[in-house]
């Protein structure tokens, strides 16, 4: 029988309605988890409140996490919904590179991508939570020459969309592992902005990465948007290859006093004959050229005649289908 005493119970009677053993609970204990609501002074006893028994689930779960007992004290004294993300985001992390690690044992085996590549599912589907859509934006900038993770501002436009385009959001994943993230959403003009894609690089080459973009823009589609877009200065092959139109993009970020006089000596000179257009984003000016092909000597060479601007690639499919 469990006794209750003024509302507290001895350690026994707390061990056997958590579930954990007096032993266990004293080492917690000794780390500033579940610590005893009293200790009696002279007998030594320990003393639990019938509030600590839902602590104590809370601590189970989060042990089964593999989190810390040192992080769970922290937690218990301050819960935050951030230290659960940061807690996914690691836990993403390692599960990643322990993956990683195994394809590319596999590959030294002789038996990489070729082997597997037919026994393998891959499957593509959407993100299905907000937790799902930062561990998939962490996954694919970990991919970036730069690495980004959630932390970054470029994450804001998805999580306020998701809502209303999270079928545009979707991660593939192999044997229940994702393994590559596309994660975009549509502007008010009638374009999805692709903003991010990356696929871990032992899984590269294998029409991963052709097949989130097909699947965006079969959602685009579905939803009624007129084209895709995305910035990018590298893979722009890739975008090349598959069906995506090269256009230099200037934004005067750096000074733009110089939008005029820059765009002037551009249009007259290395980029003459040539179609573009111009925009503004946030208040800061930009040149749109149109190329045949991704130029990348092109690129290089407009880059050491302006010092107002950045210069990248914005790649676009245009449905022709569609108005
Ligand atoms: C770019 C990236 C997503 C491509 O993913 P992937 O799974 O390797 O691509 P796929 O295997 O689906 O390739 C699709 C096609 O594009 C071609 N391709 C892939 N990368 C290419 C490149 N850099 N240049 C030209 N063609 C390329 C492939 O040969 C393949 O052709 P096929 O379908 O005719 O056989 C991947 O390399 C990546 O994650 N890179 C790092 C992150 C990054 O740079 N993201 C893009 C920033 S915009």
């Amino acid at each position: 029988m469990i006794v209750v005493v003024d509302d507290m119970m001895t350690i026994g009677d707390f061990s056997s309605r958590c579930g954990l053993s007096p032993k266990v609970l004293r080492t917690y204990a000794e780390a500033g988890v579940l610590v005893p609501a009293l200790v009696d002074p002279t007998s030594g006893y320990r003393y639990y409140e019938l509030v600590q028994i839902e602590q104590a689930d809370t601590v189970r779960l989060l042990r089964r996490a593999g989190v810390g007992l040192a992080d769970i004290a922290q937690f218990l004294a301050e819960p935050s919904a951030d230290s659960v993300d940061g807690w996914e985001r690691s836990l993403t992390a390692e599960t990643l590179s322990r993956h990683q690690a195994l394809a590319e044992v596999r590959c030294r085996l002789g038996v990489g991508p070729e082997r597997t590549r037919g026994a393998t599912t891959i499957e593509v589907h959407a993100v299905r939570d907000l937790g799902d859509l930062r561990a998939a934006f962490d996954l694919a900038g970990a991919q970036l020459p730069e690495p980004i993770d959630s932390g970054d501002h470029r994450i804001d436009d998805l999580v306020e969309r998701f809502a209303a385009d999270q079928p545009l959001m979707v991660v593939a994943t192999v044997e229940g592992n994702v393994v590559g993230g596309a994660l975009g959403f549509r502007n008010d003009n009638g374009t999805v902005t692709l903003r991010i894609i990356g696929v871990v690089s032992a899984f590269r080459h294998r029409g991963i990465g052709r097949r989130l973009v097909e699947r965006v823009e079969a959602e685009a589609r579905r939803l009624g948007a007129l084209c895709v877009a995305l910035g990018t200065d590298e893979a722009v092959g890739f975008w090349f290859h598959l069906g995506y139109t090269p256009n230099l993009l200037f934004q005067w970020v750096y000074d733009a006093d110089l939008y005029e006089t820059e765009t002037d000596a551009l249009l007259n000179g290395l980029l003459a004959g040539l179609h573009f257009w111009r925009s503004s984003f946030n208040g800061i000016p930009q040149l749109f050229v149109e190329l045949d092909e991704p130029r990348l000597d092109l690129r290089h060479e407009v880059r050491e005649a302006v010092t107002g601007c950045h210069v990248g690639f914005m790649m676009s499919k245009r449905f022709t289908d569609r108005r």
